[in-house]
């Protein structure tokens, strides 16, 4: 595969009105639920990215007839909770941890095998998080001794619900019990030990299915049907992340980013840089199919070091790149504990960042469940030239982007191909709006 590297330069201000692309955790989820449902899905907004088309494609491959995505329109012809057919290869999953987590819960359901395979990075994320508690439920699922795939799932398993304590706080492992549970004789109750994003169960209950909802305890019952419906996906917080701090650290700059998805499971990018000082305001709110969406507008603003509160981790699970770069630029420190999750990500975000900041001429030290970092303040450039890289991971590289604008020379960024996991069209923005970027085949 070809890779691509960008070279970034020094940059003053960014202005702009405009969307990022579709959300990353909502398009998976409507592909899942569409190819399960009873009728056709019409979909708007799907993220025309790596990711969601690996489960797309995945879908594609267990026999369900789904076209686009054209301009971010899918249709999927629903072949109902039954209806999947055993691919004929492993369903390659590419990057895509969300494809592989929640699919082994849905495919653990299923009467036929299925091989579950991802790239480098994938490879190595662990899996025994979902096996563990799918193997309570009956599924047998093989993995590597390590816990990584290749998953192999064994269908006709017969499950059953159980009652399961999440050990960690993860969106993903809800949601692959909850997509089990579908199958399983009885209830399956899940409680959760912080709130995490809660698309699928937003979703489930959109298309029909009944899904109770008691404080950190959510609970489905098998045997039940889906209906299709149609679904309008919010642009992505997570993708409009890069473009809120880039504004919020570079000087004269005001972006509006539009149609963006703010459920408040995923708004702790907008709470934590609240708390540093950031000029956010929210407009245009309104609700979407059962999603908050609004407009976010944000203007340049003295940053100042925080210390991260805990309970807004989850909910700023994947913007914790970039709130480095934003707490480079902050004045004084700013600590974030109580995420060792970063380092199971696409890569170990502490560490890859840390070595990044640290090559830049940041004052970063990384801890084992988070980063202390002292930051330079307005009017300070804390980023010195230098190579810095991705490690396969797309956000890595899109979060040293933003840092050029805080540069005093060229920073190179090795490795973003897989910026398209996520953001397609990323490269093209952000020369749009005014930062420096060339992009580079290697
Ligand atoms: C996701 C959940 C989060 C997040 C990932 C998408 C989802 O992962 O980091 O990008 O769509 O459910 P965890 O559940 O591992 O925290």
């Amino acid at each position: 595969m070809k890779n691509i590297k960008y070279i970034v330069s020094p940059g003053k201000s960014i202005s702009g009105k405009f969307r990022v692309p579709g959300d990353k955790s909502i398009s998976h989820r409507s592909i899942m639920l569409g190819a399960l449902a009873d009728g056709t899905t019409n979909v708007t907004g799907f993220l025309s990215g790596e990711d969601s088309l690996s489960t797309l494609k995945a879908f594609q491959a267990m026999g369900v007839d789904i076209e686009g995505p054209v301009d971010g329109n899918v249709t999927i012809k629903g072949v109902g909770i039954d209806g999947l057919k055993a691919p004929s290869m492993p369903l390659d999953l590419g990057n895509s941890g969300t494809s592989m987590r929640l699919m082994s819960g849905l495919l653990a359901g299923q009467k036929f095998d299925v091989t579950l395979i991802g790239d480098e990075s994938l490879s190595s994320r662990p899996m025994k998080r979902v096996t563990n508690p799918l193997a309570l439920m009956g599924a047998k699922i093989d993995t590597t001794e390590k816990g990584t795939a290749p998953l192999k799932v064994n269908g006709g398993a017969g499950l059953k619900g159980i009652t399961y304590d999440m050990p960690m706080a993860s969106a993903q492992v809800k949601s692959c019990l909850l997509l089990a549970g579908l199958y399983a004789d009885g209830k399956t109750v899940v409680t959760e030990p912080a709130p995490t994003r809660d698309h699928t169960e937003r979703m489930l209950t959109g298309f029909g299915y009944k899904v109770g909802v008691n404080g950190a305890t959510i609970t489905v019952e098998g045997g039940g049907r889906l209906t299709a419906t149609d679904i309008d996906i919010p642009t992505d917080i997570s993708s409009a992340a890069f473009f809120m701090v880039a504004a919020a650290i570079a000087d004269d700059s005001e972006v509006v980013i539009q149609h963006v998805g703010i459920n408040p499971t995923r708004t702790g990018i907008i709470d934590i840089l609240k708390l540093m000082n950031a000029n956010i305001s929210i407009e245009k709110e309104k609700v979407v199919g059962g999603e908050p969406i609004a407009d976010i507008r944000v203007k340049s603003s003295g940053l100042k070091g925080i210390n991260i509160p805990e309970e807004l981790v989850p909910l700023a699970i994947d913007e914790f790149p970039v709130l480095f770069i934003a707490a480079a630029c902050a004045e004084g420190k700013t600590v974030l504990s109580g995420a060792e999750e970063l380092r199971v990500k696409e890569s170990d975000r502490i560490q890859v960042m840390a070595d990044g900041l640290v090559e830049l001429g940041v004052d970063a030290q990384p801890t084992e469940d988070g980063m202390i970092i002292n930051g330079v303040g307005k009017g300070g450039r804390p980023f010195a030239g230098g190579t810095v890289h991705s490690h396969h991971d797309h956000r890595i590289a899109m979060s040293f982007a933003v840092a050029s604008l805080k540069a005093t020379a060229d920073i190179e960024i090795n490795d973003c191909v897989h910026v398209n996991t996520s953001f397609p069209g990323f490269a093209h923005l952000a020369q749009q709006v005014g930062i420096q970027l060339q992009e580079v085949e290697v």
